[in-house]
């Protein structure tokens, strides 16, 4: 996959009325979880609307060094034919997840209950990352590992001979971690019961269920309990991957801050353990709208017209809502500092164990644009003076990030100064088409040296 935006630096500057339709590529945790669970079905998962995003794209590469047949085919569609539960082969080298925080970790799961040994790599931001969430409750199967310290990457994991089955409550609220040990469990005689005390995303179960997993998950008022009986065969199956709702959300909040805008953004998700961020948008006074409100695929979906809102309001994100929109709130923080007072955003502590620390990325761009940011370790401020009000004129780290990278672009288009990137290139792993996409709507983005 090529990267889309040459040279790195890119320029986001004040746009004319963002305009038209737009039609957002797949979901990427819907995308990754397609591939992994073909690669362990038995039979042929056929897949329609798969992101072709770095991060996907290095799964895809990683099930074929697995054993499993992974080709794209005439029309767009992608096969995969997988290898049955605990039919994984040991790679014939290292596994590089490049950027992917869940290509690992899922991927660490679904092999941890089979008798091979892999190691795992990826690059500087991943390497980074705490893989001892995954990795810590994997042990109790039965599977021994050795990486750097502080669990991080490079990192070999040998897969358990005799796994057990195990009961365990994650301990921070993580659908990747929810998921390897769902995917690990496949592979372990008995019943293995996760509990989770927060709603994360729910694909991995949905998934497992419709590729034929014997999967209960049982809902209280404080916590979810999850119980897969392991050794039940999964069947390929035909999955239609739909338009991702974290992706969606930057042309989404670009027409609610760029005077005069109106838009339209097809088949986006409206799962509710993803949709935090259009409740939390209406909440500050956003024109948003949902159109054509229908089933697909077992996801309610609808399309969504975005218009340009501006009389936006400050207000306190509740922390329970934070799993549902953890991915969201860079961008969010972008529309934040377009209304008036401040945003308050608590519970949101993963933020800072992202592909940067999401936190200090964003207060450092946003300072340096002249917005004002208060953060402590869990919890961060955006004060902003409404719509426009933004200077900019300055050029922001992304470290890596691409959603820190798509949310400073989406600020420049309504600042009153230019807003600059030092590299664009990350926005490849999830919305390789971004800039091109961006510019259709009439957002005015050019590539500087
Ligand atoms: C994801 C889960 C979330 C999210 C990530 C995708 C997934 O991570 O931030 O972009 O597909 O399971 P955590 O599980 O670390 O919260």
């Amino acid at each position: 996959m090529s990267i889309n935006c040459d040279p790195r630096i890119m320029r986001a500057s004040s746009s004319r009325p963002l305009k038209g339709e737009v039609s957002i590529p797949g979901d990427k945790s819907i995308s990754h979880r397609s591939l992994i669970l073909g690669a362990l079905a038995i039979g042929q998962t056929r897949i329609t609307g798969l992101l072709e995003g770095q991060d996907v794209l290095d799964t895809a590469r990683a099930m074929v060094s697995f054993g499993a047949q992974v080709e794209k085919v005439e029309g767009g569609e992608w096969h995969v034919e997988g290898v049955g539960v605990g039919g994984f082969a040991e790679p014939e080298t290292v596994v590089d997840c490049g950027n992917s925080g869940t290509g690992v970790r899922l991927i660490m799961g679904a092999m941890a209950t089979t008798p091979i040994n892999v190691t795992f790599t990826g690059d500087h931001s991943l390497n980074s990352r705490p893989m001892g969430r995954v990795t810590d409750p994997l042990s109790k199967f039965g599977v021994a590992t050795f990486g750097r310290s502080k669990g991080r990457l490079p990192m070999t994991i040998v897969g358990a001979r005799s796994p057990i089955p195990i009961q365990y409550t994650v301990p921070v609220p993580s659908a990747q971690v929810k998921s390897a040990l769902l995917l690990a469990s496949l592979n372990v005689p008995g019943d293995t019961i996760i509990t989770e005390t927060e709603k994360t995303r729910d694909h991995t179960e949905r998934m497992l269920s419709s590729f034929g997993a014997e999967i209960k998950v049982e809902d209280y008022s404080n916590r979810r309990l999850i119980t897969l009986s392991g050794y039940s065969e999964l069947k390929g199956q035909i999955v239609r991957v739909p338009s991702d709702p974290s992706s969606a959300a930057f042309p989404i909040c670009a027409a609610i801050t760029v005077e005069g805008s109106d838009i339209l953004v097809p088949n986006i998700t409206l799962n509710e353990t993803r949709a935090g961020l259009f409740t939390t948008l209406i909440e500050m006074g956003a024109n948003l709208s949902f159109e054509n409100e229908r089933e697909e695929s077992g996801e309610p979906v609808a399309d969504i017209r975005a218009c340009f809102s501006p009389d936006l309001q400050g207000i306190e994100v509740p922390p329970e809502r934070a799993a549902s929109m953890i991915d969201e709130y860079p961008i969010l923080a972008v529309v934040a500092a377009n209304a008036s007072g401040e945003t308050r955003m608590r519970g949101v502590r993963e933020l800072r164990v992202k592909e940067s620390d999401r936190i200090d990325a964003m207060a450092k761009g946003l300072r340096s644009n002249g917005v004002s940011v208060d953060e402590g370790e869990d919890w961060w401020i955006v004060k902003g003076n409404g719509a426009g009000s933004v200077k900019g004129g300055s050029t922001c780290q992304t470290f890596l990030d691409h959603r820190i990278a798509m949310s400073f672009l989406i600020l420049g288009l309504s600042s009153q100064k230019y807003i600059e990137i030092d590299d664009c290139s990350p926005i490849n792993t999830s919305f390789p088409n971004f800039i091109q996409l961006m510019r259709e709507l009439g957002a005015n983005l050019e590539a500087r040296g």
